[in-house]
């Protein structure tokens, strides 16, 4: 046992201080050798009812501590907040820094000296990872894992994107209220997260390309027993890992970052990846901007899941998973190391793919050229995003009149108008829906389609917005546009009739009017007063940087990686 170990700050003093950080912990039934300087593993753990795709990893804890326990470590469970995406008022991202400012200070403040982190619902992943890496010790991540396929009048239906669908057919008068109805519960039919390849199941599957689990991690059922041996898996290795000092800045470097851009291309992955790791690499110290996500903007769309193809993540899996992926990027992958010491390529040894219409290769993929573009213009001097992959390709070069919403409130009241002045080539404008904005920059960014063009057989038209959307949505949906509305940001002087012009091809968003015009509107505008004065909420607003730079809170970026010293009694 190593003497130098960070637990011995607690547990190996032989003073008050020791009897007290000992004696507690025995109250739970742990012998005198577990303190013996081995290594002690915290289990970070999002479980939480409220958090339903997260509901499954009480048991994958149990998974992690048998690892543990058999390489000689003391795994030690607790629980930090969870962020369940579906249930949380205004928005779950609101809440994505707190979650990490949690584990940050937990891991912090307790004798651990690896954690493995236990999330998978969207925000739990990018926020563990965010507070573990402002401590950087050696950190390993076990993902909820995905719901089984949703089944419902036989047919597989997908989280989130066949919401959306069902809605836009019920408004067409296409579906009723009743089946609607009866297709909840036929959507999430077992426990674990979406099972499209929603923002969850990108950021396990980045997560896996990063280097930062065992292979296999992202794409496995919530519920297939191989999920729980990963996670005993895991409890070993996290203990090795202590062993060798495998930091996580060791595995999350520059070279990671520009893997899980290509993997997230590759995979279809939710535009909301580009927002949380952005948020993560300024945690590391990693330079990393928005522009940086080209590298992956020629990479095709090699996973035929929805959104952005037609199958769901079970198929994934069973067509072999991240694995053969990770095997088709093969020399575009960098050299970067991962959790098991060696490089990302070891992952893709000996990959082989079961289902080649659910993973394609280079030669035939499901779409060309399928990654995060990036859009610039005076409408988004600092950026914006669209993604190619679930957008209709004309409108990705498209030019028309602007109809703004001014709020959420107003676009919600008045989109179902009959009389809304609106064609298939208006472009929809949203404002007020960015990090301060809301607060929080939630998903609404993929606003419904007018129910008078609904009705006309419209499915898409172009949406532009300071907001995000879901992982499981699709359009052609411009988001995270920068600086947002409520900072002041240009989209915020866009009136109704202004023509917008966008090039995705070029990278441009514009704004077609004159200068001193915008200049004009600009000088007599101001913004709406603050949501919240108090709490949380009135901090997050105060601190949170732009969407090009990751919506972090300004004073959390970095790390602090001394120890701590001072004790409380
Ligand atoms: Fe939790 Fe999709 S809502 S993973
Ligand atoms: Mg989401």
């Amino acid at each position: 046992m190593t003497k130098d170990r960070r637990n011995r700050a607690w547990y190996g003093k032989h003073d008050k201080d020791g009897f007290i950080h000992r004696s507690w912990m025995k109250n739970q039934g742990f012998p005198d050798h577990v303190f013996d300087g081995r290594p002690v593993i915290g289990i970070c753990n999002t479980w939480s009812e409220l958090t339903p795709c997260n509901s499954g990893l009480r048991e994958l804890a149990e998974g992690v501590k048998r690892g543990v326990w058999e390489a000689g470590g003391f795994p030690v469970e607790f629980p930090v907040m969870s962020l369940g995406e579906t249930q949380m008022k205004p928005t779950a991202m609101l809440f994505r820094n707190l979650l990490s400012m949690d584990v940050e200070e937990s891991i912090r403040a307790y004798g651990m000296d690896g954690v493995v982190l236990l999330g998978g619902c969207d925000k739990t992943t990018p926020g563990q990872l965010m507070g573990a890496a402002s401590v950087d010790l050696p950190t390993i991540v076990v993902s909820s894992g995905p719901m089984l396929n949703g089944k419902w009048q036989g047919q597989d239906i997908g989280s989130g994107t066949d919401v959306w669908k069902f809605s836009e057919a019920v408004r067409a008068g296409e579906m009723t209220l009743k089946d609607f109805m009866a297709a909840e519960s036929g959507m999430s039919r077992s426990k674990g997260v979406c099972m499209t390849m929603g923002t969850a199941s990108t950021m396990a599957s980045l997560v896996e390309a990063m280097g930062m689990s065992l292979p296999t991690n992202a794409a496995l059922p919530a519920v297939d027993a191989r999920r729980m041996a990963l996670a005993h898996m895991t409890g070993r290795r996290i203990v090795g890992m202590v062993e060798e000092d495998l930091v996580l800045s060791k595995v999350l470097t520059r070279e990671s970052f520009e893997n899980a851009i290509l993997a997230n291309a590759a995979v279809g992955g939710s535009t909301n990846a580009v927002i949380h790791l952005l948020a993560l690499a300024g945690r590391v110290g990693v330079p990393l901007v928005l522009d940086d996500f080209e590298v992956g903007s020629d990479i095709p769309l090699l996973v035929n899941c929805m959104p952005s193809g037609k199958y769901l993540m079970e198929d994934f899996c069973y067509a072999g998973g991240m694995p053969v992926v990770l095997r088709e990027l093969g020399a575009k992958l960098r050299p970067a190391k991962t959790v098991l010491g060696g490089d990302i390529s070891a992952y893709a040894e000996g990959a082989e793919c079961w289902n080649r219409d659910v993973i394609r290769s280079f030669a035939d993929p499901v779409k060309p050229a399928a990654g995060i573009r990036v859009l610039r213009g005076n409408l988004a001097p600092k950026g914006a995003i669209v993604k190619p992959s679930a957008a209709t390709p004309a409108l990705l070069e498209h030019e028309g009149p602007a109809h703004v919403f001014e709020s959420i409130e107003e676009m919600k009241a008045n989109i179902d108008r009959d009389d809304l002045p609106v064609t298939a080539d208006t472009i929809l404008v949203l404002k007020g829906c960015g990090p301060k904005g809301y607060p929080g920059m939630p998903e609404v960014g993929n606003m419904p389609i007018p129910a008078a063009l609904v009705k006309q057989g419209v499915r898409d038209m172009v949406r532009i917005s300071d907001a995000r959307m879901s992982g499981t949505a699709f359009g052609t949906v411009i988001l995270h546009v920068s600086p947002e509305t409520q900072a002041g940001g240009p989209l915020a002087q866009v009136k109704t009739g202004d023509r917008i012009r966008i090039s995705a091809s070029r990278g441009e968003l514009t704004h077609l009017v004159e200068e001193d015009e915008l200049k004009r509107r600009q000088a007599a505008w101001s913004p709406a007063p603050p949501h919240y004065t108090r709490g949380y909420a009135k901090l997050y607003t105060d601190s949170v940087m732009q969407a090009h730079e990751g919506a972090d809170l300004d004073f959390l970026v970095g790390k602090d990686t001394r120890p701590v010293t001072r004790e409380s009694h």
